[in-house]
């Protein structure tokens, strides 16, 4: 079974992107995933210092790194910021990529071989495209497999039903198309 990992970028309430972030963990599961929803907001995660790092490496630091590295796969939803990721997720992403204990620098235990998936929702038209190539970067340059399939959610204030589901079919059909595609890859990489 592969175990895949969301993550959020969003710790908003009423965040359009915990609203995406709930629907792939369905899909997910629909695909047989075992899921474990990371949600940022239970993670003291202070903004990425090497001064700090030095001193002592932050325990939620350390539970979120642990966390990926236990996964096949991982599937960032976030919101843009200003053309690119949120901080938040950012920060998140950094910390994880430091090593720890006997780790060389390149090691990327959290992330290396694993299969990597993105999306995003945003009030603009254009669904925070922008966001999402900055994503696939950084993605790619901590060593995981960025899957081709995405899912944009443009006008996000919209773009959701009273239950959380999307009222347009496209994004809805990339959701599954998306998580399909990540459980299939994150499964054969694993093998
Ligand atoms: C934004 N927003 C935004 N949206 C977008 O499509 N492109 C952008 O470049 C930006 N830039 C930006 C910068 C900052 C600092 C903020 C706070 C917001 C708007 C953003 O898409 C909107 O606030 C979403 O609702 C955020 O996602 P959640 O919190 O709803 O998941």
């Amino acid at each position: 079974m592969a175990r895949i990992a969301v993550v959020v970028g969003s710790t908003r309430e009423g965040s359009f992107n915990r609203a995406l972030g709930r629907l792939a963990v369905r899909a997910l599961e629909g695909q047989g995933a075992a899921v474990t929803h990371v949600d940022l907001s239970g993670f003291d995660l202070p903004l990425y210092s090497a001064a700090l790092e030095a001193k002592a490496f932050p325990p939620d630091a350390l539970r979120l790194k642990e966390i990926f590295a236990a996964q096949d796969g991982l599937l960032f939803v976030s919101p843009e910021y200003n053309g690119s990721v949120s901080p938040l997720l950012k920060n998140a992403i950094d910390w994880a990529s430091r090593p720890t204990g006997e780790e060389s620098l390149v090691a990327l235990a959290a992330y290396r071989g694993k299969a990597s998936a993105v999306m995003s929702a945003s009030i603009s038209p254009f669904g925070g495209l922008r966001g999402l190539m900055h994503l696939r970067q950084i993605l790619s340059t901590i060593q995981t497999l960025v899957i081709p399939e995405q899912v944009l959610v443009p006008n996000a204030h919209t773009a959701f039903d009273a239950e959380g589901n999307l009222v347009e079919t496209l994004p809805a059909t990339l959701v599954d198309m998306t998580a399909a595609r990540l459980v299939a890859v994150a499964r054969a990489l694993s093998a």
